[in-house]
């Protein structure tokens, strides 16, 4: 064991959590690296606020698509997780820190050639360690603006031609009035939608598909729905998420609530506390926005998720409460297709018919929150009255098919905006074409009933 001195590591960042993540991109990311930690001795509960002397040096290089090697050899896996970090799984240890950025007035400084204070610990949940990463070159720094909207504060205010646009339009989808709306900010509806979209990563590309998944495909089912396999409902029931950019943990909550359903043939209907995850979690920004991945992932494999009864949800950013919480966790989780990337319409059919669920990313954009019915694909048109920008949101895919008379393909997906949204809560969407990037991140999440 090597005491290493932290002076390559002169970090002036603590763990800060804000709503301004880096913009970090694979190829940023992609090289050689040296991993930093403390001795591995914590357990769950690690306190890495400060990160304490360096014991462990470790150099893993970071390869196309998704192939970790350390020093000694070991062959492992890696993947990006959105622009916001990256998790490696190498030599029996699997690490985890957000890429470090920098805030200046409005300017957001991406440094992606070193990491946030983050975790290490070994495959089994034990041995944990405070981590940080360096890459061996000093990559490119990136900064770009934060844009500010002049009139987030103001009420949204019903735009009729805009609604009668979207209707004239096309004819695939119904767009509606939700007098709630209008008791709303503009910034309620972005923290809704997902939070602020401070930089929007390139859009990785459909990963390829295999032979042998274009044969699996053609033997699967024309349709599919989990709220109704041979009558029976293994979905939980829909939920609001209200004001609060929680989207990611009603999404996250639903997959593992849903999950369990099925797992237990429905002798288990637990319903999770995305509360507990907005107050208590490392992994993500409570109601300024979080990712799948790291929560029905990484967050409930770690420390685990709690029951609704016991962390009732509140809707806005909290201290944590949950130390009585009976905790439920999750075994396994990966992205579709094994990491960021390679996700496919054929590898989600699969995914979803033989496991469950599927948790997916969307963009949202104005007209998508007028959707009443029908199978959504983003009109283009812009809502000029109400000038909302791009934001990501989080949902849960429960099914596909196609439509009777015209035959388009279609994603089943529930939302968190209540049942009066959509079709009971639920919308349709155009499947095959990545649309609004609903086929590009999904995330498969296995838990322990
Ligand atoms: C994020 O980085 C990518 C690739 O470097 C770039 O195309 C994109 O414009 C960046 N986004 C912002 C908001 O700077
Ligand atoms: C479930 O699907 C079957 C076959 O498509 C249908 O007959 C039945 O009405 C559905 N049940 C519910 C509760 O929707």
């Amino acid at each position: 064991m090597l005491l290493w001195v932290v002076a390559a590591l002169t970090l002036a960042v603590g763990v800060t959590w804000a709503d301004t993540p880096a913009n970090c991109t694979f190829d940023d990311i992609r090289g050689d690296w040296l991993l930093y930690e403390t001795e591995r001795t914590g357990d769950a509960g690690i306190d890495c606020d400060d990160m304490g002397p360096i014991i462990h040096r470790t150099e893993v290089s970071l390869m196309y698509p998704n192939i970790a090697v350390d020093e000694y050899g070991n062959r492992g896996t890696w993947t990006m997780i959105y622009n916001q970090g990256f998790e490696i799984k190498v030599a029996g240890r699997s690490y985890f820190a957000f890429s470090l950025w920098e805030k200046t007035g409005d300017t957001v400084l991406s440094i992606c050639d070193k990491t946030l204070t983050g975790w290490s610990r070994d495959i089994t949940v034990r041995n944990w360690a405070c981590y940080r990463a360096q890459k061996k070159e000093q990559g490119p720094r990136k900064s770009h603006e934060l844009r500010l909207m002049a009139q987030e504060n103001s009420l949204y205010k019903y735009n009729k031609a805009y609604l009668n646009d979207i209707n004239s339009q096309q004819s695939n989808w119904v767009a509606d009035v939700y007098p709630e709306y209008e008791r709303m900010t503009l910034m309620d509806h972005l923290r809704r939608n997902g939070g602020r979209a401070s930089a929007t990563a390139s859009r990785m590309h459909p990963g390829p598909i295999s032979f042998m998944t274009r044969l699996r495909d053609l033997s699967l089912p024309e349709s599919w729905d989990w709220r109704n396999v041979s009558g029976t409902n293994y979905v939980s029931p829909v939920r609001n998420q209200g004001n609060c950019g929680s989207c990611y943990a009603f999404a996250s909550m639903g997959g593992l609530e849903s999950r369990v359903r099925i797992l237990t043939n429905n002798h288990q209907k637990p319903v999770f506390a995305p509360q507990d995850v907005v107050g208590c979690s490392k992994l993500s920004q409570g109601c300024e926005g979080g990712f799948p991945f790291l929560i029905a992932g990484r967050y409930a494999q770690d420390v685990g998720v709690v029951l609704e009864n016991c962390y009732p949800y509140e809707g806005k950013d909290d201290t944590c409460t949950r130390s009585s919480c009976t905790k439920h966790y999750t075994a396994y989780y990966r992205y579709v297709g094994g990491y960021y990337g390679a996700c496919n319409e054929e590898e989600m059919k699969i995914a979803l018919i033989k496991g469950g669920p599927l948790i997916v990313g969307l963009e949202v954009y104005d007209d998508f929150l007028h959707y009443k019915s029908g199978i959504y694909h983003h009109t283009g048109l812009r809502d000029s009255f109400n000038p909302l920008e791009l934001t990501n949101h989080a949902v849960l895919l429960v099914g596909y098919g196609e439509d009777e008379t015209t035959g388009e393909k279609y994603w089943s997906v529930k939302n968190s905006w209540g049942e009066g949204w959509g079709e009971d809560g639920y919308f349709r969407i155009r499947r095959g074409v990545d649309e609004c990037a609903i086929e590009s991140m999904a995330v498969e999440a296995v838990p322990i009933p």
